[in-house]
């Protein structure tokens, strides 16, 4: 049952409330006795049996995210999940079984994306530095493309595909020198980003790779950055490409695909998320009549809305000047704000708290670091020791990024799928992180 069945959009600091940014999340409700529910969990339930930090992620939402995605595309437009946003094997297999494929971009990404069950025909690898024996590995399993990023990194995956008497279909990652529109830490399609080739040579290498032993070039990859909300970037991206596709073909080579990257931008903070409608236009108005065979690489669109952080206040601190609410989270957890300023919902799990008057707050970790913060000025009631909050849309760029700073122990995961829930990853004894450090001999 909604506690708000007509939330107002926004708190006077403009930012969502806990009832709007409930509303926006179609598998989050809060219940008057269970609190805030992730599906049919209560998240409170959660943390009792698994203590916190804990991520936690939807089936449900994972799964509906794929198929509204697929249903705007059509069935032809190939879906590479890119599995950095999130590589947990659930996740992975949770997308599979809906017909996503990956997008990888190291060996280890490789090795998971295997692990899953994925097919060697439905992986991509990208990134802008492939090892040697990382594309020998993505050679012996068969993977479907290889994107090349560089005129050296031809020549070396020339080498390697011919010495292991293997051909690397390969597709050319251009940058189209086109500005994303989003952070600067995570665009990547202007010229003096370090990822994709030059366009002014993107001609030139793709007729020297139809030269080269060992490579079978069938197309192009383009990636302009990461949650992007506008169309009118890919669109500015896609023409640039098409016409480069015309180029080359009226050169005669033979141009078949074309990755058109990921980087669709979700709703954090009251945004208007990308939509799969508008992007499949932006795909046929630029692209449509080529005769291409498209492929695409979402991540934090398919997984950021279905994951949360839930964690717990280990205290409130007021000083003469802020108010701080500590959590037992921290930017070892979720490094998004730190890095990034990124903006996450924080919703109270009780039904009590989320009802109760608001003032602003600083919401931080334990890190002994000023910028292990999550939020600065947000309105929040008070939150006793040991009242739960959700970080919300940390499905994607979450876990992953995670480190074991100040000897912090990773967080537990946990998958809820309707009414059902299991722990997917334990929560690690905090000894197994010095389990491989080795004191020599002479100390
Ligand atoms: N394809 C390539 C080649 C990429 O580099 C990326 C993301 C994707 C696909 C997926 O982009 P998405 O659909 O998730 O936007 N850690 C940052 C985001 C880094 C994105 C890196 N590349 C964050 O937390 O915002």
């Amino acid at each position: 049952m909604a506690a708000h069945p007509h939330p107002a959009p926004t708190d006077p600091a403009g930012d969502p409330t806990t009832a709007a940014l409930i509303a926006a999340h179609p598998a989050l409700s809060m219940h008057a006795m269970d609190g805030l529910m992730l599906d049919e969990v209560p998240l409170a339930a959660i943390a009792r049996a698994v203590g916190t930090p804990t991520w936690v992620i939807s089936a449900a939402t994972l799964r509906d995210r794929l198929a509204s995605l697929r249903a705007a595309l059509g069935p032809d437009v190939a879906i590479h999940y890119a599995m950095k946003a999130n590589d947990h094997l659930a996740v992975l297999r949770i997308l599979a079984a809906g017909g996503a494929g990956a997008d990888v971009v190291s060996g280890g990404e490789l090795a998971r994306a295997r692990a899953a069950g994925i097919a060697p025909g439905n992986i991509v690898f990208s990134g802008v530095g492939k090892s040697r024996a990382e594309m020998a590995l993505a050679l012996a399993e068969g993977i479907g493309q290889i994107n090349v990023e560089s005129a050296e990194e031809l020549g070396r995956l020339s080498a390697v595909a011919s010495a292991m008497g293997r051909t690397a279909t390969v597709a050319l990652r251009v940058n189209p020198d086109v500005d994303a529109d989003t952070h600067a830490k995570i665009t990547t399609g202007k010229a003096e980003n370090k990822f994709g080739i030059a366009w002014e040579d993107a001609a030139r290498l793709y007729a020297h790779a139809a030269t080269l032993p060992g490579l079978a070039p069938v197309g192009l990859a383009v990636h302009i950055g990461s949650q992007i909300l506008s169309m009118a970037p890919y669109r500015a991206a896609y023409a640039r490409v098409a016409g480069l596709v015309r180029e080359l073909r009226a050169g005669g080579h033979a141009v078949t695909h074309l990755d058109c990257g990921g980087g669709l931008g979700i709703s954090y903070r009251g945004e208007t998320e990308a939509s799969p409608a508008a992007f499949a236009g932006a795909l046929r108005s630029t692209l449509g009549g080529l005769d291409l065979a498209l492929s695409i690489e979402p991540g934090r669109w398919l997984a950021g809305p279905a994951g949360l952080l839930l964690a717990s206040v280990i205290q409130e601190k007021q000083t003469a000047h802020r108010r701080f609410v500590i959590l037992d989270a921290a930017m070892n957890d979720l490094l998004r704000p730190a890095l990034y300023e990124a903006w996450h919902g924080i919703v109270p799990v009780s039904p009590i708290d989320a009802l109760a008057p608001s003032s602003p707050a600083d919401v931080v970790g334990p890190v002994c670091e000023s910028g292990d913060s999550f939020a600065l000025g947000r309105l929040l009631p008070r939150l006793g020791e040991g009242a739960l909050v959700a970080l919300l849309d940390a499905g994607a760029y979450g876990s992953v990024m995670s480190s074991s700073y100040n000897a912090r122990a990773f967080a537990a995961q946990v998958l809820v799928d309707g009414a059902k829930w299991a722990i997917i990853r334990a929560r690690p004894p905090v000894d197994t992180l010095w389990e491989q450090d080795i004191c020599p001999a002479w100390l």
